[in-house]
């Protein structure tokens, strides 16, 4: 068994963090979410492993991740020259996958559970492709599928005006190899993309059998703020760790699950979990509330965060009260007492509430 991650695109949903930088790049806990699926993935056995990437961010996605020896896995770069749709992707990642069933994970997804029992099941039952499903409030959004009560998929429609059912599919699949000829038998949608859910439909059309799990964790599509506010919550909920390596000096408190890594200084400050703070990082008399991940190089003085990510290089200065804020890279947030008007300087895209 072989997996394919997918992790190109353009992702217009999360700007203006995404100018920047690629969205599976994007850290959750203070780890990007991909690495997220290369544990998934490693922990389901797999170590032969395929990231698509695109022309604008590959590069980045390369560095981040490097050659796999981390996960003890070989990682293959395939390039995909245009985002023309995830069976394109597939299309394009032929020569790697050769005869070999495989796991298609889309990379910037977050699902709470490991895939081993599906990679397993779907070893041993005869079928030519496994779906996760998700019940879902909006399945306008995504994929959708129609069940049969024992789990076979009837149909599936990529974002529907009128849904089959609330059942969306979560990115994660398990094809066989059939999946190549049922791609070479569809043509591009409306929004232009050759589409993995038209092959899955294809698959069926050609009498194969096609299996689905709904997933019972919870499952986040990180593509949107808020969604990445709750992923990096529930991450820090549920593996979030008391590790304290850096300083903390004896005025501060620091309560609960909270990680300091080793260059980095708490001072005079509380800090309540569950919190991840990164390297080279100083927190002075300030307050780090719960679900919050502060990344590298980051000062914070004289304020209060929570329910926020703050990535690298970034200040936060006399802000009394900061929630649930998306801070990107080498942003500078500072309240100067002397002005009473606001003094900007945001990017395209940006956000302000005040
Ligand atoms: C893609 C798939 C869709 C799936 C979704 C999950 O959509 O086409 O079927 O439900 O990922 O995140 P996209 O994110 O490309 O709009």
């Amino acid at each position: 068994m072989k997996a394919l991650i997918l992790s190109g695109g353009k992702g217009t949903r999360l700007r203006p963090l995404t100018y920047s930088g690629a969205k599976q790049l994007v850290p959750v806990a203070n780890r990007p979410i991909l690495f997220y699926c290369i544990d998934n993935i490693v922990q389901a056995g797999i170590r032969d492993i395929g990231i698509i990437i695109s022309p604008e961010t590959g590069e980045e996605i390369r560095e981040a991740v490097g050659d796999g020896k981390r996960w003890n896995a070989k990682i293959t770069y395939i390039r995909q020259d245009a985002p023309a749709g995830l069976a394109h992707a597939v299309k394009t990642a032929a020569p790697f996958l050769r005869k070999s069933p495989f796991v298609m994970y889309l990379g910037d997804n977050l699902i709470g559970r490991d895939i081993r029992k599906f990679v397993e099941d779907f070893s041993k039952k005869k079928s030519d492709a496994l779906i996760l499903l998700k019940e879902v409030d909006n399945p306008k959004q995504f994929g959708v599928a129609e069940v049969s009560g024992r789990g076979n998929i009837i149909r599936l429609v990529e974002k529907p005006d009128d849904p089959p059912s609330n059942l969306a599919l979560v990115g994660v699949y398990i094809f066989s190899p059939k999946i190549h000829s049922a791609i070479d038998r569809i043509s591009p949608s409306k929004r232009g993309e050759l589409e993995i859910t038209d092959a899955i439909q294809e698959l069926v059309f050609m009498g194969k059998r096609v299996r689905s799990f709904v997933l019972d964790s919870w499952w986040l599509d990180t593509g949107k703020k808020d969604d990445l506010l709750t992923a990096n919550a529930i991450v820090l909920d549920e593996w979030g760790k008391k590790d304290i390596t850096g300083t903390v000096d004896k005025s501060s408190r620091v309560l609960g699950r909270v990680t300091v890594a080793k260059t980095s200084l708490v001072k005079g400050s509380t800090v309540r979990g569950p919190v991840v703070i990164g390297e080279h990082t100083i927190i002075e008399n300030s307050f780090i509330g719960p679900h919050t991940s502060i990344g590298d190089n980051v000062r914070v003085i004289n304020s209060s965060i929570e329910h926020s990510v703050v990535m690298n290089g970034s200040e936060v200065l006399n802000i009394d009260r900061l929630e649930e804020s998306l801070i990107g890279r080498r942003v500078r947030i500072v309240k100067n007492s002397r002005h009473g008007a606001l003094r900007l300087m945001l990017g395209d895209d940006s956000v302000m509430e005040v």
